[in-house]
């Protein structure tokens, strides 16, 4: 371990980095009224902890208050900044950990409807696609305060205590002036290279003036915007040696792309299926002509990537981010040389597309991740053993194996199906999902370390599950595909698991009926699209696929997007009937009013293929009921407050009964295993 490259200190001007990992500046919007709070603070002190190198907080903390929180960024333009940051980085120096900001004015990436509706600002009137603002060009008095706003929140950190800041020069104001693309400012502040970068340059000599030299300052950039047009290669390598010889930067952290769209993001930070590392060798090729500190993060997910990117002399630090979301142990786990047991983040971006949908980022398969202030990331052993029956080795049942067997219980689970992994097993089917079985093999693994027993086929009854004698039982058996739509004409649909399982071949002419919007459906049109057949995707819904966001949804698109495939939002299947070797659809739409009857319509067809949810599948949790001592009934109270489950309906029970996941409710990946983790940490 002494030699792991990945170990080594990095010496970055007068600050000593312990080793070569960082999280790249990520906004999580876990601030509360703007501020980095409790959960903000517990969220870095954790990864801390574990040993990290550096965190670079935030994430496009505003500078100003005509960049509005659009993903609930910190307000660095508030003086009450200043204390919550103070505790937060003292909390991390604490062990060690460099803490740096990342500020920002997002320019055009915001939206006038925020905050204190202001106008957004950029260097163009030119929309940018994703936040859709079409800004006021900046005017000379704009672009004063506009410096001034940087450096006063510069100072704000520097007074924090904080090791330093970079800038953000990817997508916001700082490139929106770099670009000939979103800038048409004359000069001073528009034409040549030299001009568009006038302003990062007033706003660095503004910083130094303030902070002095003892503060690291860097520039987090694109190195080239792959857009026609925009800024090119050559380009990026031109800005990046201006900004090395200006003096007043201290690292380079290099971006390649551009992402103004969805699509352009997702080759910026790629998702499962997307190759790993993208753009680490063009990282390296700034390092190698620039030779001045590079940090560098792109799906980084595996520490032997991280290690070869800091062996090979590419960069010297290595971000991985989602990588510490999914586990916050990773620098712990390499030193203690116990790698095989970090749980490895699949890729599934869930946690990146909700802050774009306004929530909080949230990581599919460590519910302990942003919960920091009420969920363990290290389970601790239960004061009395007990013997916990679980049915079903879903994700939900998984987990709550995994986390009962670290609590110390004797854990016996039964599965129907010869393997485990219910719903996550069949997303995987899909190769470019396939990275999703980390969440089935890391569990399966963590459960055969903790010597819980999983037992295959078992299809579990009343009797199976009272001769196993437990203490507790969870019932985690998921669901089936609801199977009573449309009404009429039901029995003569398939459904997306048909599909996706391989049982059932993709028709030539299908209809795709969507009432659930969720990852099933558009997976299974991608294996039908591939076959060439005629395929339409309708919905009821004002647009398709509602529970698949931002970024998720561009591997799609990249598949569906051709001609034998068309989409039918605001339209819904009433009914199908036997055709003459054809099936017949009737179409409706909940649109329309009684007297347009022209707007039924059919489709004919070969195939309808319906996806509509899940049905809880939860006979056994019934029959289960009258045995057990609290008749499946949970306290919420207790369940939020992290409290002990004691309800008792019936003194005789001989046990506690539990059901979680897709058991339950319909609903996703994340919210079975939170089920898991929130109920069984105080078993
Ligand atoms: C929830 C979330 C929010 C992010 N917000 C920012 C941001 O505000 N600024 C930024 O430069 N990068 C942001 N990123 C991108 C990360 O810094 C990083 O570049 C990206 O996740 C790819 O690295 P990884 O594969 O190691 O996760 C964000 C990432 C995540 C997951
Ligand atoms: S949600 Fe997916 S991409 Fe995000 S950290 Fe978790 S595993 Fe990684």
């Amino acid at each position: 371990m002494a030699n792991d490259p990945l170990l080594q200190p990095f010496q970055l001007k007068h600050l000593t980095l312990k080793n070569r990992l960082m999280m790249t500046s990520h906004e999580p919007a876990y601030p509360e009224e703007g501020m980095p709070k409790a959960l903000y603070r517990e969220y870095h002190v954790e990864r801390a902890r574990a040993g990290l190198g550096l965190t670079m907080t935030a994430g496009s903390a505003a500078v100003a208050k005509d960049s509005p929180p659009v993903f609930n960024n910190i307000l660095a333009y508030k003086d009450e900044v200043v204390p919550w940051m103070r505790e937060l980085t003292d909390a991390c120096h604490e062990h060690g950990t460099a803490v740096m900001i990342q500020l920002t004015h997002l320019g055009r990436r915001t939206r006038w409807d925020k905050g204190d509706w202001l106008p957004a600002v950029s260097a163009s009137h030119r929309r940018e696609a994703s936040h859709r603002a079409f800004p006021k060009q900046v005017e000379e008095w704009d672009i004063e305060r506009l410096i001034r706003d940087y450096a006063d929140a510069a100072e704000r950190m520097h007074a924090a205590g904080l090791d330093g800041i970079e800038l953000q020069a990817y997508g916001h104001l700082m490139d929106q002036f770099w670009s000939p693309l979103t800038n048409t400012l004359e000069a001073p502040y528009g034409g040549d290279l030299e001009n568009r970068l006038r302003f990062t340059f007033d706003v660095l000599r503004a910083i130094r003036q303030r902070v002095g030299e003892t503060f690291i300052v860097g520039v987090r950039y694109t190195g080239d915007e792959m857009l026609p047009g925009g800024l090119t290669a050559g380009d990026g390598m031109a800005i990046s040696r201006r900004l090395k010889e200006s003096g007043l930067v201290d690292f380079l952290n290099v971006i390649r792309g551009h992402i103004d769209t969805d699509a352009g993001l997702t080759d910026v930070i790629p998702i499962q299926g997307m190759p790993s590392a993208p753009h680490l060798d063009f990282a390296g090729e700034i390092r190698r002509q620039v030779d001045f500190p590079t940090f560098h993060g792109a799906k980084i997910q595996d520490v032997a990537t991280a290690r070869h990117a800091i062996a090979s002399g590419k960069v010297d630090m290595i971000g991985m981010t989602r990588a510490h979301m999914a586990d916050p142990h990773i620098v712990r786990k390499i030193m203690e040389g116990r790698e095989e047991e970090i749980r490895p983040c699949v890729g599934a971006n869930y946690c990146l597309d909700r802050i774009y949908q306004g929530g909080a980022a949230y990581c599919i398969h460590n519910a302990a991740t942003g919960r920091e202030t009420t969920m363990p990331h290290t389970i601790p052993t239960a004061a009395k053993k007990r013997r916990v029956v679980i049915v079903g080795a879903g994700p939900a049942g998984l987990e709550a194996a995994r986390v009962a067997g670290e609590r110390g219980h004797e854990v016996v689970v039964l599965e129907a199906a010869s393997d485990a992994g219910g719903q996550v097993r069949l997303t995987a089917q899909s190769k470019r999902r396939r990275e999703m079985m980390g969440i089935v093999d890391w569990r399966l693994a963590r459960c055969e370390a903790l010597g819980v027993e999983i037992r295959y086929n078992v299809w579990a009854e009343v009797e199976e599950v009272l001769a196993e004698k437990p203490d507790v039982v969870i019932v985690a058996t998921g669901g089936y595909p609801m199977e009573d739509q449309p009404e009429v004409g039901h029995d003569l649909v398939v459904n997306t698991w048909d599909i996706l399982s391989g049982h059932v071949a993709p028709g030539s002419r299908v209809l795709l009926f969507d009432d659930a919007g969720d990852h099933a459906a558009l997976q299974a049109a991608e294996v039908i699209a591939a076959t060439g057949a005629e395929l339409e995707i309708m919905t009821p819904d004002r647009s398709f696929s509602a529970e698949i966001m931002a970024m998720n949804l561009v591997p799609y698109m990249r598949a569906l997007q051709r001609p034998n495939v068309t989409f039918t939002p605001t339209y819904r299947l009433k009914s199908v009937q036997r055709g003459e070797g054809e099936l017949l659809a009737r179409i409706t739409s909940d649109y329309a009013v009684q007297d347009q009857l022209d707007l039924d319509q059919e489709r004919r067809i070969d195939q309808v293929v319906v996806n509509y949810g899940i049905t809880p599948m939860a006979d056994v949790y019934f029959d289960l009921k009258p045995h057990s001592s609290n008749g499946g009934e949970v306290n919420y109270d207790d369940l939020i407050a992290g409290q002990p489950q004691a309800v008792v309906r019936n003194p005789d029970g001989s046990f506690q009964l539990f059901r979680i996941g897709d058991a339950v409710e319909s609903r996703n990946t994340h919210a079975a295993i939170y089920d898991a983790l929130r109920l069984v940490k105080d078993i």
